[in-house]
């Protein structure tokens, strides 16, 4: 029995894990896998039902799992609180108590979906790169933090902290995944103007001769956000850390067509996987049945590839994807204004891939 524990947490993430659900169940049964799933909240739903976005059963039952499969967390309804108490609390302390370090966003572009970015064909053409973020450190959950509300003028401070361990072991993937992609790695930075930073280049130039074969490029993080939009193809492996990974995977989605199409997942150094798409819960579209099953969809493919051990899984559920892409199958997202497609919902996407599951 392999564990699996469902989060679809707020917003469009029970559509998108519904359908998400539907794939995950059927390529297992197809592989010979007996699942135990399980489904809990997290997020704002956590905080209507039980006062809290993240309780310690279920962060419990995360543990004795396999793999986690989340939606998404978050909305307005949630918005005026503090943000120690938000929706988004939920998801950061389940990826830093379950020390999910290492997140892996892959970009590419499917053909079929060449003329839904906002990007000229020739720009985008071979976009095959993946957005490697620390997780668990630096801006995101360095101390102090705080609003100083008693200061005149009110203060409000974050901070920004790594130690060369945490660099080294999210670098050390980072080459790692190079060496069996195109052997290219980008390090982003702020080395001009950030001492974290400088400390981040210093731990990957220690690292790198280990990796003579995978070639080393040093970028800027201004630099990088304008070469995704100039000549995207550039790239394969970009490492970076928690912050400026948040910021250049939207931008990465976004080129290659839709925000709703990219997958991610986020390992440890267990097995444990949590698997979830890069887009957010969408209040304004939610209940809809407008929402992109897609990212969770292939997130699900990341699950069979990394937590189950069954890359053909993987393969085959993102091969549904492409076919179902090709024959002209969109979500909304998917469609530019002017173009008149006519577009699916959500869970008649999900059908779709179901159907194009051989
Ligand atoms: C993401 C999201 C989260 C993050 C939010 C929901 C806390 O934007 O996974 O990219 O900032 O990490
Ligand atoms: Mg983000």
């Amino acid at each position: 029995m392999e564990k699996v524990l469902l989060l679809p947490g707020d917003g469009i993430g029970p559509e998108v894990v519904a359908q998400a659900r539907r794939v995950l169940e059927v390529s297992a049964s197809q592989y010979g896998v007996d699942l135990d799933l399980e489904e809990a909240g997290i997020g704002g739903n956590s905080i209507d039902d039980h006062g809290t976005p993240l309780r310690e059963e279920v962060l419990d039952i995360a543990r004795q799992s396999k793999a986690i499969l989340l939606g998404a967390v978050g909305g307005p309804r949630w918005d005026d609180l503090p943000v120690l108490d938000r929706p988004e609390r939920g998801l950061l302390r389940m990826r830093s108590e379950l020390g999910l370090f290492a997140n892996l966003r892959p970009a590419s572009v499917f053909p079929a979906l060449v003329s839904a970015s906002t990007l000229r064909p020739e720009v985008i053409e071979g976009i095959d790169m993946l957005v490697l973020r620390e997780l668990t450190g630096g801006l995101y959950f360095g101390e102090p933090r705080g609003i100083d509300e008693s200061a005149a003028p009110v203060r409000a401070c974050n901070s920004m902290v790594y130690d060369e361990n945490e660099i080294e072991r999210i670098v050390r993937v980072g080459f790692e995944s190079a060496r069996i992609r195109r052997k290219h790695l980008t390090h982003v930075h702020k080395a001009n103007v950030l001492e974290v930073s400088q400390l981040w280049v210093r731990v990957v130039d220690r690292v790198a001769p280990d990796y003579p074969d995978v070639e080393l490029v040093h970028q800027l993080v201004d630099s990088c956000a304008m070469l995704l939009v100039r000549d995207p193809a550039r790239f394969d492996v970009i490492v970076t850390g928690n912050m400026f990974g948040d910021i250049l995977s939207d931008e990465a989605a976004m080129i290659t067509g839709s925000l709703g199409m990219l997958p991610s997942a986020s390992l440890g150094e267990g097995g444990l996987g949590l698997y979830e798409p890069v887009h957010g819960s969408a209040p304004d579209i939610a209940g809809q049945d407008k929402a992109n099953p897609l990212a969770t969809i292939l997130s699900v493919a990341m699950l069979f590839e990394h937590s189950l051990s069954l890359p053909e899984a993987g393969r085959s559920i993102r091969q549904a994807v492409t076919a179902v892409l090709a024959k002209g199958a969109r979500t909304p997202d998917l469609i530019l204004e002017g173009d008149c497609t006519k577009p699916v919902g959500c869970a008649e996407m999900g059908t779709l891939v179901l159907e194009g599951l051989s």
